[in-house]
């Protein structure tokens, strides 16, 4: 993996560049889709492709490892082959959803104990088999297995699961570093920091994080409930002690004003299950703001999604109608609002990237946080 810088905000600590992977090339900053069990919810490969012009997608270790399991992804070639996205994947660790999602999970320095929330298995996830799932699934990223704290924590609880997350990252490096993708092309890590909301925990974390020198770094952690201006100084502080030349992910992050405050503190990659979750519920983002297409407002409103945005399904269809299909509860609604939050998540981003290029950055994006946070 290769990361080049080609333009840096001179208001903020916004940048613009370019993520090199052995499937193809991420214009940063960038916005992964979440597609947990291999499929992003409600939309097709080609829609990602040609439509939403996605660069790269997530997929959830924790969910493939249980659904199909090892083997049908190993046979298959690993997931690229398997779900036929032939462009960069990034897979998390389960150091998430297992804390979210498995059932009666224990916590040990060996490793974490769960039941599965599809049919109550047992399993237990450590640093060293999740790098050898992830080797499996084959994700051109992949992330170290760490604990995500609750908010609110303790602090004792945050600086004794830090400490743990740390020597589970070593774990996970010494197994990375020994062994070699299955398929051919290259993988790598990132670690993740923690330390909660306290911020000598997450100074602690950045540096030890750095310590270890992976190609890229991510914050975990975030977006868990806590304010976001809680956020916003956590990833500063953060994002002050990452190295400057290596991408810079914030996991689960989030509206798009929030995608936009964290650009211009320096990171670089986000994902969030927030355009397509919000989709299906018919919470649509738009370049003016945010609509509930449920609404009794839009029933006789035949003007486009969002006309400004451009893109197929956000032009071509009437706020009417995609009212009416999700009134009747058709899945052509969920594919429709999904592929259109996702062109405007892929279009904000790309905007940014326009705008620190051009200079203009901190302006527009003053502007843009206002704009696309109202209510319609
Ligand atoms: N997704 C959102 N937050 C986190 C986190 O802290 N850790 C992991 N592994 N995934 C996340």
């Amino acid at each position: 993996m290769k990361f080049d810088i080609q333009a840096t905000d001179s208001q903020s600590n916004a940048r613009a560049g370019e993520i090199t992977t052995d499937h193809g090339i991420i214009q940063t900053p960038i916005f992964m889709p979440v597609g947990t069990v291999g499929s992003v919810k409600a939309v097709h490969q080609r829609e990602l492709e040609n439509d939403i012009k996605a660069q790269i997608i997530l997929g959830n270790t924790y969910h493939l490892y249980l659904r199909p399991g090892l083997n049908v992804l190993q046979k298959a070639g690993g997931l690229h082959k398997f779900n036929g996205w032939n462009h960069p994947i990034l897979t998390d660790s389960g150091g998430y959803q297992v804390y979210s999602l498995a059932n009666t999970r224990k916590i040990k320095e060996e490793g974490v104990t769960f039941r599965s929330h599809i049919d109550g298995s047992k399993h237990i996830f450590s640093p060293e088999y999740v790098m050898d799932i992830q080797r499996i699934i084959g994700a051109d990223i992949i992330m170290a297995f760490d604990e995500c704290t609750p908010y609110p924590c303790e602090y004792g609880y945050a600086r004794k699961s830090l400490d743990m997350t740390h020597r589970w990252l070593r774990r996970c490096c010494d197994r990375f570093d020994s062994t070699e993708g299955l398929y051919g092309y290259q993988q790598t890590l990132f670690p993740i920091v923690q330390g909660s909301v306290y911020k000598d925990l997450r100074k602690q974390s950045a540096e030890v994080i750095a310590s270890f020198e992976r190609e890229g770094n991510a914050i975990g952690g975030l977006s868990v409930g806590e304010p976001a201006e809680m956020m916003y100084e956590m990833t500063e502080l953060v994002c002050d002690i990452l190295p400057k030349d290596k991408p810079r992910y914030l996991m689960g992050v989030g509206t798009p004003a929030n995608i936009l405050e964290s650009i211009a503190l320096g990171v670089d990659m986000f994902d969030c299950v927030m355009p397509t979750r919000n989709a299906r519920h018919g919470l649509l983002f738009t370049t003016q703001g945010v609509i509930n297409i449920k609404n009794e407002k839009w029933k006789d409103d035949f003007s486009p999604i969002d006309e400004t945005l451009g893109g197929y399904v956000s032009t071509f269809h009437s706020k009417a109608y995609l009212r009416h299909l999700l009134i009747s509860q058709e899945y052509l609604a969920a594919q429709i609002a999904s592929v259109h939050n996702l062109t405007f998540y892929l279009w904000l981003v790309g905007q940014a990237r326009e705008k620190i290029k051009e200079g203009t950055f901190t302006e527009w994006k003053n502007q843009m946080v206002k704009q696309v946070s109202q209510r319609l």
